[in-house]
């Protein structure tokens, strides 16, 4: 089979700047464009902006903007955005490039020498929003479902594509190609639709009401109306008629869109292809809609979420992360800021960037800064090696089926299972023991290996968070890391130096915006003033948690090894909030200059500063990366 892969998101409006729901659409279809190209595909992947029609000349003269004028500016700010949120589209199409309109023309005047374009009269209910008539029982209320306005009524005269006529067809290509609409939900949908009879569909309108748009090649006192225009985009962002790639894409073509816009794509679009004699692409992939905190995202609402702002405040990895794995994809959604912010601490910050900075800091420490040889596996190693495999191959079929987030499930759960291996392996108590040497690389090669795994798995999702674990594993550019490299056990090369860098994904808060509705605890009493000879005497300094463990017959208390300069124990009294596994690998601060003191009868040389949270004790941590022994001021 040709390994093609064509991908489009919506072309967008540009009576509006764009919010997370475009962000959304544009980041799935970059996601499966970076995954097909992680699987060999030759892929093409397409964006771009809508700009004829009603609405934008409206929202131009409301701007006192020429229609163009307004049109290159949004179209501006949506061409400038993708490359912020790492999206790698190959083209960004402009339904007012050159091209694009002669591409409508030429399909106008097709359809019309076969007799499919006539001109009559309608009258019937119009939604500026939609750019379409709307017929009184897909009313809501005499509402638009979409736009909740009152549609206007509209009577004149026009030009028509005669879609009834391919009504039987539809039904019929629908019901032999079940994945062509998908999910089955939005299938189901479309066949609703063709339950009724079919309307012709109005394409034009005259030039004494409109004059924004492209004017028919039959009838220039007519300009063709927005789907008719919109819809071909697909085709001439890959050079219809002429062309190699125009071959090559079309039959592997695959349109994202939300369920707003399915009518338009599932009746009209395959309507259109089958009278210009196209063959209809391969799959329509139809997503739900994002909320925001269970309610419609609306300008009046005030609560549209603006992408830029989410990736600025959180990062891109995890705004990405968040949009994959919190919607099933087909289904609606509701974004909380809150839910957002609790996925990073605890998939991202906990789960994925502990495992990285553990494993770095005692493969750094025990194996001399660079990827030991594996030796012989023990059994455990093999379990680990199967489950690499089985995650591989879940995530590949969890792509065959849109499932991004159960794909996501499947890597976490690889990346809990390493913590596991960590705990249960025990590297620290290896590396204690001469004779444990060769068992101590085993295990070490193995968490560096099954790092390289994970760091492909989330590729396609957080293209920055895989780089930097690759570059910390000292895996060269061009060394070539795609799924194949990642369906064979041992390809980290021994010997690889190792880069332990800063955290991969530090710890965030969240913060409510408004007012505080809890009234603000009141903060201990300040201490008496002292001179800054006296704070010079406490010798605060940052140290590497080295090894953990609890003190035996303590629940409080947690011993640990630390290097501050030199290896020292201090005790600390946070096993109720911290397991030690999960402080192996940090950057603590710690006071240095107490008397040692003796706690469950281990000696302490040493304290650690932590605080009281609602959640219980957090220990203090830092944003960028310090040098063990460094001072703290
Ligand atoms: O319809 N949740 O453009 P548009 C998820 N120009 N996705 C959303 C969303 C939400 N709340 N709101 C918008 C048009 N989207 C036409 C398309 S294509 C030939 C012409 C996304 O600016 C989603 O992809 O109204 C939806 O289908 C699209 O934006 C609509 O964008
Ligand atoms: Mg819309």
């Amino acid at each position: 089979m040709e390994k093609n892969f064509y991908i489009t998101t919506p072309i967008y409006y540009v009576n509006a700047s764009p919010h997370i729901g475009h962000a959304y659409t544009t980041i799935v279809a970059d996601v499966l464009a970076r995954y097909h190209r992680l699987r060999g595909y030759r892929t093409y992947f397409c964006t771009g902006t809508d700009e004829h029609g009603d609405k934008i000349a409206e929202a131009a003269r409301k701007a006192n903007m020429s229609p163009k004028a307004y049109a290159d500016q949004v179209s501006a700010q949506f061409r400038a955005l993708w490359p912020e949120l790492a999206v790698t589209n190959d083209y960004f199409i402009r339904t007012t490039d050159d091209d694009h309109v002669e591409t409508v023309r030429r399909i106008l005047q097709k359809v019309y020498e076969a007799g499919d374009i006539y001109f009559g009269e309608y009258e019937g209910y119009y939604c500026v929003g939609c750019e379409r008539f709307y017929m009184e029982k897909e009313l809501q209320e005499g509402k638009c479902p979409d736009h909740q306005s009152e549609p206007e009524y509209r009577k004149e005269s026009n030009y028509f594509f005669r879609m009834s006529k391919y009504q039987d067809w539809l039904i019929g290509y629908i019901k032999d190609h079940p994945d062509f609409i998908r999910p089955e939900r939005y299938r189901n949908e479309a066949l609703a639709f063709l339950r009724e009879p079919l309307e012709d569909l109005c394409i034009s309108r005259p030039k004494t009401r409109l004059i924004w748009g492209i004017t028919l090649p039959f009838d220039d006192q007519y300009v063709t109306y927005v789907w008719f225009d919109a819809l071909i985009n697909y085709i001439t962002a890959i050079g219809y008629p002429d062309g190699e790639k125009f071959r090559t894409f079309w039959p592997a073509a695959q349109h994202l869109i939300a369920k707003d816009i399915l009518k338009p794509h599932g009746i009209y679009w395959p309507t259109m292809l089958k009278a210009a004699g196209i063959e209809p692409c391969r799959h329509l992939n139809v997503h739900g809609y994002w909320n925001v905190d269970q309610s419609k995202m609306s300008k009046t609402l005030g609560n549209v979420v603006k992408p830029l702002m989410l990736k600025d405040k959180y990062g891109l990895d995890a705004f990405r992360y968040f949009l994959l794995r919190d919607m099933v994809f087909g289904l609606d959604s509701s974004f909380s800021e809150e839910a957002f912010v609790q996925r990073i601490n605890s998939d991202l910050a906990n789960d994925l960037g502990n495992l990285v900075s553990r494993t770095l800091t005692m493969a750094s420490k025990f194996c001399g800064g660079r990827v030991p040889p594996a030796g012989p596996p023990a059994d455990e190693d093999r379990i680990l090696r199967d489950l690499a495999s089985r995650v591989v191959a879940e995530v590949e079929k969890n792509f065959e089926d849109l499932a991004f987030h159960k794909a996501l499930i499947a890597v976490w759960e690889l990346i809990n299972a390493l913590n596991r291996y960590i705990v249960e392996s025990e590297p620290w108590v290896l590396a204690k023991n001469p004779d444990q040497k060769g068992r101590l690389n085993g295990v070490m090669h193995h968490l560096l290996e099954a790092l390289r795994v994970v760091s492909v798995l989330i590729a396609p999702f957080m293209p920055g968070a895989s780089e930097r674990i690759m570059a910390q594993l000292g895996i060269e550019d061009g060394t070539v890391q795609d799924f194949d490299s990642i369906r064979r056990w041992g390809g980290l090369a021994e010997g690889n130096e190792l880069k332990p860098a800063g955290a991969l994904f530090p710890r965030v808060e969240y913060r409510k915006e408004e007012k505080a509705e809890t009234p603000k605890e009141q903060a201990p009493p300040f201490k008496a003033e002292i001179d800054y000879a006296d704070f010079e005497k406490v010798d605060l300094r940052v140290a590497t948690v080295l090894e953990a463990e609890a003190v035996p017959k303590s629940n409080k208390l947690i011993k640990m090894k630390i290097d501050v300069g030199e290896e020292r124990t201090i005790v600390a009294g946070i096993a109720k909030d911290y397991k030690p596994g999960e402080l192996i690998g940090r950057k603590i601060a710690v006071v240095v200059n107490l008397k040692p003191t003796k706690l469950m009868g281990v000696e302490s040389r040493g304290m650690l500063l932590a605080t009281d949270t609602a959640e219980g004790l957090t220990v203090l941590s830092f944003d960028r990366e310090p040098k063990p022994g460094a001072n703290i001021r």
